[in-house]
């Protein structure tokens, strides 16, 4: 078999070749490498999740080897799926532009985290994600828009914010409008500085420029309407902000959710009626224990619940980091937990971790399995009663 695929190479056949020898995966296998139908590991990190017309379109950070691939050498990669386990490769859907073009998505910038998603009114494919700047570390902090009238792209670079400029969030008192003196000097973390957080500290702040936007998801409701939930306030406080109805703006209203709590990777799914957010803490590439959170409406007031996370490695969720809830098309109740195993000193090896979300009444519920299937979603069947 070897001599057949060094033929095909030779041929220019590799990837029929190779796409025979990727046996049809029937289970999903946390952690493991994911081969894509070449037979190379899926480079879509940070993903999430589109389901459109039968297919689902998986978006993620293509990353390259070595340290350089923390930032954007290529672009957003997509692949298409029927099933979930096997993935087809569709190519680079937003290309990074020329390095020196000035383009504020040139080669070099971070590009994180791309969620698409299906604008019915416009027949447009949004992309969103966070964007950093190139040679500006996480200062720039802003999120940014893509779109595309196919799913599998190429979309087009639209424009990059720091959302709600001017903008007070919903219920942000009067008296919080003004700056309290001292505030500056207010040592982190301690109960009053908390407090000053929770009353705009950071609001203030960025009234002017416009909040800071890091690690983000897209959330679309039963209604239609879409809110970008990112990480704001040096991460120490996620804003979920309502988009203009073509999705590729803010209409300026907004609230905050867990001020001071420091979350990041946000991911966001509603069962029944209510909302529920699982997120991490703000530890970089390194791993620490997920958070979850539940909301009767997406303006709140949010709970907070415990670490979803059960068993041996639930403090670090698994070694990996929350970045989608992806409903199964066609399965009631039935999310997928995406994570991400980064591996920072050589980014393109960083694995996967999908694991079935469960439900213990309002607390969703991660734990651990090797190899697992999408039946493992279906009800077990009520044992039929025999009537005497
Ligand atoms: C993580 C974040 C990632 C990436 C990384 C950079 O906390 O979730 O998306 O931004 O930090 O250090």
């Amino acid at each position: 078999m070897k001599s057949l695929l060094l033929l095909g190479a030779l041929l220019g056949l590799a990837g029929p070749l190779a796409q025979a020898q990727t046996p049809k995966r029937t289970a999903f296998e946390p952690g493991r490498p994911w081969p894509d139908n070449h037979g190379v590991h899926l480079n879509a990190h940070g993903a999430g999740v589109l389901y459109d017309r039968g297919r689902y379109y998986l978006f993620g950070e293509h990353k390259i080897a070595g340290p350089k691939g923390n930032t954007a050498q290529v672009g957003v990669h997509c692949y298409s799926s029927k099933d979930l386990y096997n993935w087809q490769d569709e190519g680079i859907a937003l290309t990074v532009a020329p390095e020196g073009s000035g383009s504020e998505i040139q080669k070099g910038c971070v590009l994180e985290r791309p969620k698409v998603v299906f604008n019915k009114k416009t027949g447009q494919y949004v992309m969103w994600f966070h964007l950093e700047l190139k040679d500006q570390g996480y200062a720039a902090s802003r999120t940014a828009v893509a779109v595309s009238n196919k799913a599998t792209g190429p979309y087009r670079y639209v424009r990059s914010y720091r959302p709600n400029a001017g903008q007070w969030p919903l219920g942000f008192k009067e008296e919080w409008k003004q700056p309290r003196p001292g505030e500056q000097d207010l040592k982190w973390w301690t109960p009053e500085w908390r407090q000053a957080v929770a009353d705009g500290l950071f609001i203030r702040r960025d009234f002017g420029p416009g909040q800071m936007a890091r690690d983000m998801t897209i959330y679309v409701d039963d209604d239609g309407k879409a809110y970008s939930i990112h990480s704001s306030e040096e991460n120490l406080t996620l804003h979920l902000s309502e988009l203009t109805d073509d999705y590729q703006g803010f209409t300026g209203k907004w609230t905050t959710i867990a001020p001071a709590g420091h979350n990041e990777a946000p991911a966001l799914c509603k069962k029944d009626g209510k909302y529920y957010l699982i997120t991490s803490g703000c530890t970089g590439w390194a791993p620490n224990a997920a958070r979850s959170f539940v909301a009767s409406s997406l303006w709140g007031p949010w709970k907070q619940l415990e670490n979803p996370a059960v068993g041996p490695e639930a403090d670090s969720t698994f070694r990996s980091q929350s970045t989608y809830l992806l409903p199964v098309a066609g399965k009631k109740d039935a999310f997928i937990f995406m994570a991400d195993r980064w591996t920072p000193k050589n980014p393109i090896d960083g694995g996967y971790i999908w694991l079935p979300l469960s439900f213990e009444g309002d607390q969703p519920r991660l734990r651990w399995t090797d190899r697992w299937a999408l039946g493992a979603f279906d009800q077990p069947k009520a044992k039929p009663t025999v009537n005497q």
